[in-house]
């Protein structure tokens, strides 16, 4: 009990680090576009652009804030979640079929391959959020026009689910670190498809809460594959 206080303790303390430091570099941009557009000499038209740089870096301060929330929130119910039978295989198309929407304007094409339907005892909206973080990042990680395969398949032990892209994969040396907080692999690289650096780490986080596994390698030609394995 003492141990898992600590333990808790701990990495709320980590993730109160990595959020305060976070939040540094939009507030530094804030205070600077504020700073421009409050200077007589700048033009209106300037002054309207600085202004809405500042409205992009608010947003960016609260959904890193809203997500870090998400991800203290989620370490404290870790212990209390509920699980239910549900069919896997259902849950799964569905997420696909949202994720759909969004992959349709870079018309990348997300399949399914699944063996039959899956059932296992899990909480929804957890295995729903993790899984979503997965695809939204094969999907967001990849060239337009290509394909994200997901497939499913079971042993006796295990409900397997892998996420292949084609898209830049990741360097070899920060595969291990995909799953920490804020963790992004090329902050120049990374700043055009925005977000925080938290989905991993909130689908990771989901993951372990149903004594899964979680890991990303990657493919052998080009892209990521990131493999979620469940207790049947
Ligand atoms: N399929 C992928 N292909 C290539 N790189 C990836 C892929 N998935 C994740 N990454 C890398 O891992 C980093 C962490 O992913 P994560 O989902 O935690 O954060 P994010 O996508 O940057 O932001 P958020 O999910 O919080 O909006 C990403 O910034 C990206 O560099
Ligand atoms: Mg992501």
């Amino acid at each position: 009990m003492a141990e898992q206080l600590q333990k808790n303790q701990t990495a709320q303390q980590r993730l109160l680090g990595d959020v305060s430091h976070e939040l540094r570099s939009p507030m530094t941009r804030l205070q600077m576009a504020l700073g421009l557009a409050q200077q007589e000499s700048t033009t209106q038209s300037a002054r309207e652009q600085y202004l809405q740089r500042c409205q992009l870096e608010i947003e960016r301060l609260n959904q890193m804030i809203e997500d870090a929330l998400a991800l203290s929130r989620l370490e404290n119910t870790l212990k209390t979640i509920e699980k239910k039978n549900l069919n896997f295989t259902a849950l799964v198309q569905k997420i696909i079929q949202e994720e759909q929407f969004v992959a349709n304007e870079t018309s990348i094409q997300i399949t399914l391959s699944a063996e039959k339907a899956i059932e296992l005892a899990g909480d929804h909206n957890l295995l729903f959020s993790a899984i979503s973080n997965v695809i939204t990042n094969a999907v967001k990680y990849s060239p337009d026009n290509s394909i994200v395969e997901v497939s499913l398949s079971i042993n006796e032990e295990f409900a397997t689910l892998v996420i292949c892209d084609n898209g830049i994969g990741v360097p070899k040396a920060s595969l291990g670190e995909l799953f920490t907080p804020f963790y992004r692999v090329n902050l120049a690289r990374d700043r055009k498809t925005g977000g925080t650096g938290l989905g991993l780490a909130i689908a990771k986080q989901a993951i372990i809460a149903h004594q899964g596994n979680i890991f990303a390698k990657n493919n052998k030609v080009k892209g990521l594959s990131v493999t979620i394995q469940l207790p049947l």
